[in-house]
């Protein structure tokens, strides 16, 4: 059977650990002078219903980098669900490329997809998680860590579609996760109970509280995130009434653990959920770990495509 990645939560620990491991190989190999051609002659449509920098440029590099080459389709191009229903565009791409990357509104879109095509399907963004993203902050938590295991991994701010997958790869790889947002914008409860059965056995914990000096006290990683993610720029004016106290600054910085890092997936939005101070300071892992996006993908399409 064709395997997908969809989510984080579809995947044993022992899997992402493989995944990981191999993304440490790649980007070895690479740095070495080149990665070997393992993904010859393999295609990969990138089908788009929302803008992108970092999981457009870094999949097409991963592709060409492994030998194998991407094509771009822009939102106005194949109108996923509009012009073309979602399973016809599915059945269709399938015939044309070996592997499908979407980023998409409705969550339920990547499944329709994935559902229809007859080939692998990875979820590049949905308005529910953002699983690709969160390999690739495993890898950067790994590198500066050494181990996910009992890292206090805070996420400050909305409890959006990147804030799931990070709860996830947390308690799937044991470290703690806390979240920490104003009233209105929490985690969705159905991810939550998913994240505490796999915290149960990873021996993690997971942990919410309004209070942000509470959260970020101890923390080895503390996570931002934009206050309005892309569809939801309709609220951008109520959000950043309340999304203030919640600001990744210096002095928020110095109440975590001394040597905490930061990190942000990016586009960071600077004066607002993050300042320059802290994005462009000692702590930030924000340009390595946006780098990392290439490496961790490079695993996961081997992994379908192996
Ligand atoms: N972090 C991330 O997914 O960035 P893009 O929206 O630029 O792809
Ligand atoms: N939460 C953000 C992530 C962007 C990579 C959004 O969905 O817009």
């Amino acid at each position: 059977m064709k395997k997908d990645f969809i989510a984080v939560s579809d995947y044993s620990p022992s899997e992402l650990q493989t995944m990981l491991d191999l993304a440490v190989k790649l980007k070895q190999e690479l740095k070495d002078g080149g990665n070997q051609p393992i993904l010859k002659n393999k295609t990969m449509a990138m089908i788009f219903q929302k803008p992108s920098l970092r999981t457009r440029v870094s999949f097409d590099m991963a592709m060409r980098q492994l030998g194998g080459d991407a094509l771009y389709l822009s939102p106005n191009e194949i109108g996923l669900g509009k012009r073309e229903s979602i399973a016809d565009v599915a059945r269709v791409v399938s015939g044309y490329v070996d592997i499908i990357m979407a980023r998409v509104f409705e969550h339920d879109h990547v499944l329709k997809l994935a559902q229809w095509a007859d080939i692998p399907v990875i979820n590049g963004l949905s308005d529910y998680n953002h699983p690709c993203q969160a390999m690739a902050d495993a890898l950067t938590i790994l590198e500066n860590f050494g181990t996910l295991k009992d890292i206090n991994v805070t996420f400050v701010g909305d409890g959006n579609n990147v804030a799931v997958s990070l709860m996830f790869i947390c308690t799937k790889l044991g470290a703690h996760f806390t979240q920490t947002g104003p009233e209105g914008y929490d985690m969705p409860q159905e991810a939550i109970q998913i994240a505490q059965k796999f915290a149960d056995e990873s021996g993690s914990t997971i942990k919410f509280t309004r209070d942000v000096h509470e959260a970020v006290k101890n923390s080895h990683v503390i996570y931002t995130d934009t206050w309005t993610s892309m569809g939801q720029e309709e609220e951008a004016k109520k959000r950043e009434a309340v999304f203030p106290p919640y600001q990744v600054n210096e002095s928020l910085v110095n109440e975590a653990d001394k040597d905490a890092i930061v990190m942000h997936c990016l586009p960071a939005h600077r004066g607002q959920e993050i300042t320059d101070a802290v994005a462009d300071g000692s702590h930030s892992r924000l340009f390595p770990q946006a780098h990392n996006r290439l490496h961790a993908q490079k695993a996961i399409v081997a992994t379908l495509l192996g």
